[in-house]
């Protein structure tokens, strides 16, 4: 009967290989109905053989039949527990995995042309100052020369807030532009003034490519005696070779600013384009009387730059929507 024998210990052999080498569940279910299968499993095609033994052998070769099948049984029960297991106990303590990586954040690209046009600036003997974004009629309106029927104070284009007023009951708004500070600084300091405000502003524009409903302007302020707008040109001309690192066209173009007079529009040659990158002028007398300042006495400058249009030129940048989305991938680009 050795033939028998023989066919329980390939049978033996063959089940444990199968199910040693099962990763998971079904293939494990798929061992057992090959091996242990009650209908038509390789099981049963061996208990049918255990009829042709001799009588006398019969009790022998039952025996070594059972203990197949109970070692071949105890063997898939085993690497059902193993399979099910939870993965993260089997890999807990694999010190070959490679450790968590530390990412460094960086600045946002805004941020470090922000602190690019500080550092500019500051060298050119202008202090920093900040302002407010949520600001009253007073400071983006009345003292900016702006009376209440110009179109720039429609409650259509502006932030107002529902839910706040001023100490005084007055309305509140996001700001419209950062020349808010102008007044701010003004009100609090005698002249000479020499300062730069950069920071945020708000407009209910349609978002686009070009616009966006936030964005960040850079203030300029100049008051002192006989101030005059050759003194401005060559200030911005000096402020754009600094931030290219080479020399630039600037040119002015005849506009109007409630608050300066005269007024322009500065216009950068860039490459080959001329970009738009803000208004500027000499600062409205009106303006100056309405902080306290004497106008016969003293002149100055201002201008308001867009600091998203410098950002975008430089880094090739096709879509202002890129600066806030927040997109990691973006973002590790600068
Ligand atoms: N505040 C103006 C704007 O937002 C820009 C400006 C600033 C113009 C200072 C003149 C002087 O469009």
């Amino acid at each position: 009967m050795s033939g028998l024998s023989d066919q329980f210990e390939q049978y033996e052999r063959e089940a444990l290989a199968a199910i040693a080498a099962a990763e998971n569940a079904d293939a494990l279910e798929a061992v057992r109905i090959e091996f242990l299968g009650k209908k038509k499993g390789r099981l049963r095609d061996l208990q049918n053989l255990l009829g042709q033994a001799e009588p006398d052998q019969r009790p022998v070769v039952g025996k070594q039949f059972n203990t197949v099948k109970t070692r071949v049984a105890t063997a898939l029960e085993q690497r059902q527990q193993e399979v099910n297991r939870p993965r993260a106990e089997l890999t807990a303590i694999d010190v070959t995995l490679p450790g968590q990586r530390v990412e460094l954040g960086r600045r946002h690209p805004i941020t470090q042309t922000i602190d690019e046009f500080k550092d500019i600036m500051g060298r050119f003997g202008f202090s920093v100052v900040d302002g407010p974004e949520i600001e009253d009629e007073q400071h983006n309106f009345v003292a900016l020369n702006i009376p209440s029927e110009h179109p720039a104070r429609d409650p259509l284009d502006n932030f107002y807030l529902a839910a706040a007023v001023t100490s005084t009951g007055g309305p509140v708004l996001l700001r419209s532009q950062t020349s808010t500070v102008q007044i701010r600084v003004m009100e609090q300091t005698s002249p000479p003034v020499r300062i730069v405000s950069l920071g945020r502003v708000y407009r209910p524009d349609t978002i686009d490519a070009t616009h966006s409903c936030m964005f960040h302007q850079m203030e300029g302020l100049l008051i002192d005696r006989d101030v005059t707008l050759a003194q401005l040109k060559t200030v911005l001309s000096l402020f754009a070779a600094a931030y290219l690192g080479h020399d630039v066209k600037i040119r002015f173009r005849p506009s109007f600013f409630p608050f300066t007079e005269p007024s322009v529009e500065v216009d950068m040659l860039w490459g080959n384009d001329w970009l738009e990158v803000g208004g500027a002028g000499m600062v409205d007398p009106n303006v100056l009387t309405s902080v306290g300042y004497a106008p016969d006495e003293v002149t100055g400058f201002a201008f308001g730059l867009g600091i998203e249009r410098f950002c975008m030129k430089r880094h090739e940048i096709n879509d202002i929507r890129r600066f806030y989305e927040n997109d990691i991938r973006f973002l590790r680009q600068f």
